[in-house]
């Protein structure tokens, strides 16, 4: 595993795979076992400043699409310190605390923090990023700038992890919400006041899965009402390798942990190759079990061999060179897509596409009239033999 490992910010992470903040880090027992299946660090769940009612636990998963959470309990800072000691005593796997100060009142912040610091973590993640807040309000009665709403806000946000970094000596990680975020800003104001890294893309908002069979009633347990709440899971995959890039992208030398969605190590990869430093596993373990890590942990080390990269490092990324401005991409139309006959099965996927023109099947093969091809790309992505191509016919054929 050393080839895995990860130092940063004075943390040596084992492995690039963390235990995102959550119901999967909220005991000792849980954290323990994803230690013995090798997570290189766990993100212990929202330990709040103050708790303005009891949270409820509710979670809804339809597997392979979406993991939809519109409410959870937090920790109290007494229970999340009783947890650093319990766990201290069987692994020494690195802990975050994921922590939530009130709204933008800086100084809740910064007691939570050094309260985190003295009971032994390892380094802090600033929560700017639940989707699900308290309807709380200060004084003057305005709604309080919750979780995720400090993402939208970065001079208030760095002015939150400058008062932190001032006062504790741990690094200071800041997990922040993707959703209409200026993820550059923010990352920015980050850097500026001194964070160890940022954590990327925590849970868009979305709407309830509902019963269509019982007219529309939510399809959480017990619930007969249901708020929006966080969408987590394979669903938000590819906004996520977006905001991991921007990250990346926006301040060079500030480390990312990204993820959302990450299932299969291919996942993990493209993460890393956008990016990233660290990634973040929640779903995937919730439905599959611990030993997922173990899995992932073994397919990148192979995936390190098989390419020939010495370390996780040297992946990481490699995708932003090919990352342009949209205006910056290439408007010519390319060569017209080719069939290889040795490869199409028949199977008529790309002859299905309803805008094309290009493509008729002919008896067991698809052909196509390269005139009237665009050269969109479409019917290569879908064919499921991996028969079309937009390259020079190797054998000089037409
Ligand atoms: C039930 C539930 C509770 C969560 N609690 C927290 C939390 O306390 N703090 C936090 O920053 N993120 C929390 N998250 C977000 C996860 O850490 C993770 O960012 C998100 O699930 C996306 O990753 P995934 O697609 O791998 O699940 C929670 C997610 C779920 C589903
Ligand atoms: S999708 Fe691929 S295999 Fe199927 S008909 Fe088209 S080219 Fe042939
Ligand atoms: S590249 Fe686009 S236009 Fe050309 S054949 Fe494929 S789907 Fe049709």
């Amino acid at each position: 595993m050393r080839r895995l490992e990860q130092a940063i910010g004075g943390i040596s992470f084992r492995s690039p795979l963390v235990i995102g903040a959550g119901p999967l880090s909220d005991r000792p027992d849980l954290i323990e076992r994803a230690a013995a299946c090798g997570a290189g660090a766990v993100s212990i769940k929202q330990t709040a400043w103050s708790e303005p009612r009891p949270g409820v636990r509710k979670m809804y998963a339809q597997k392979g699409e979406c993991f939809f959470n519109p409410s959870d309990r937090r920790l109290k800072p007494e229970a999340a310190a009783r947890l650093i000691y319990q766990v201290r005593q069987v692994t020494d796997i690195p802990l975050l605390v994921n922590i939530l100060g009130s709204g933008g009142d800086a100084e809740t912040w910064v007691q939570l923090g050094e309260q985190m610091e003295q009971a032994g973590a390892d380094g802090l993640e600033l929560n700017f990023a639940c989707p699900n807040p308290p309807a709380q309000k200060d004084a003057a009665g305005q709604n309080l700038r919750y979780g995720a709403a400090l993402s939208q806000e970065p001079d208030l946000a760095g002015a939150i992890i400058r008062a932190i970094t001032e006062k504790v000596s741990i690094p200071v990680w800041v997990k922040f919400s993707g959703d209409g975020t200026d993820t550059p800003a923010l990352c920015r104001a980050a850097a500026a006041a001194g964070a160890a890294g940022v954590t990327a893309f925590c849970s868009p908002r979305g709407a309830f899965p509902i019963d269509i069979e019982q007219g529309g009633r939510p399809k959480l347990a017990d619930l007969s009402v249901c708020s929006f709440g966080g969408i987590n899971g394979p669903a938000i995959r590819p906004a996520s390798n977006r905001v991991v890039a921007e990250a990346a992208q926006a301040v060079p030398g500030l480390p990312v942990m990204g993820g959302g969605g990450i299932s299969r190590v291919e996942h993990v990869v493209e993460t890393i190759m956008y990016g990233a430093s660290l990634t973040f596993l929640f779903t995937q373990v919730m439905l599959e079990g611990f030993e997922v890590l173990t899995k992932l942990n073994q397919q990148l080390e192979a995936f390190l061999d098989c390419h020939g990269y010495e370390n996780v490092e040297e992946m990481r990324g490699l995708a932003l060179r090919y990352l342009v401005p949209n205006s910056e991409l290439d408007y010519r139309i390319g060569r017209p897509a080719r069939i290889d006959p040795r490869k199409c099965r028949g199977c008529g996927t790309c002859g299905k596409i309803a805008f094309c023109r290009a493509i008729q099947m002919e008896g067991k093969t698809a052909q196509v009239q390269p005139r009237l091809c665009e050269s969109c790309g479409l019917c290569a992505s879908l064919c499921p033999f991996d028969a079309i191509s937009f390259d020079d016919d190797p054998e000089g054929g037409d």
